[in-house]
């Protein structure tokens, strides 16, 4: 499948698939990763999910491969769209896969400033370029790790999560002592 755009005299002018890397720890993926996979997947056509480790977070509660896991059964049958975990770096992920260019989503201009420093890291080691897609306004409240805590204390998270990742936080914080 290849992205299109329409010109001013409808014509629809067929474009390159492009294949991006989304890295992220995903612990869990949500509503908002969601909606940046689905707007790289029409912008560009190729989506690799990489489930990677943030070093400065490197024990997170689920492991790697449950991740992976959940975000593809979150995902459902978005069949452009792989996942899969990483050990190494961004850069050598997107270098694995063949990845054309690695996409972030952003939230806030806190995302920015921390964003924008990994996008200029990456390209000194590689040279592969970032590319910021803007969350979708109503979902850019949404983090893993408000997630995480309010799923820890038995409030509501189905609003922010798929369906499998809200039954997932369910069976690990059921229970008095979890
Ligand atoms: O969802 P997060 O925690 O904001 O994702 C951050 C992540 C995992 C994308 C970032 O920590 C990362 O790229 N980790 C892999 C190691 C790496 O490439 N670090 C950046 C260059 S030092």
């Amino acid at each position: 499948m290849a992205s299109s755009l329409s010109d001013n005299d409808s014509t629809t002018v067929e474009l390159p698939m492009t294949k991006v890397l989304i890295p992220g720890s995903f612990d869990p993926l949500h509503l908002g990763h969601i909606d940046v996979v689905d707007q790289a997947v029409e912008l560009f056509g190729d989506v690799v999910i990489g489930v990677l480790v943030n070093f400065e977070k490197p024990s997170g509660l689920f492991k790697p491969a449950e991740r992976v896991q959940l975000a593809r059964a979150s995902l459902g049958d978005r069949r452009s769209v792989t996942v899969h975990a990483f050990g190494g770096l961004a850069v050598q992920a997107a270098a694995e896969v063949g990845a054309d260019f690695i996409v972030k989503g952003l939230r806030t201009p806190n995302d920015f400033d921390i964003e924008q420093q990994m996008a200029h890291i990456n390209h000194s080691v590689t040279a592969i370029r970032t590319v910021f897609l803007p969350c979708r306004s109503d979902l850019g409240f949404i983090s893993s790790r408000f997630i995480r805590e309010i799923a820890a204390h038995g409030e509501a998270i189905d609003h922010l999560v798929a369906a499998p990742v809200a039954a997932a936080l369910a069976d690990r914080f059921a229970g008095p002592s979890h």
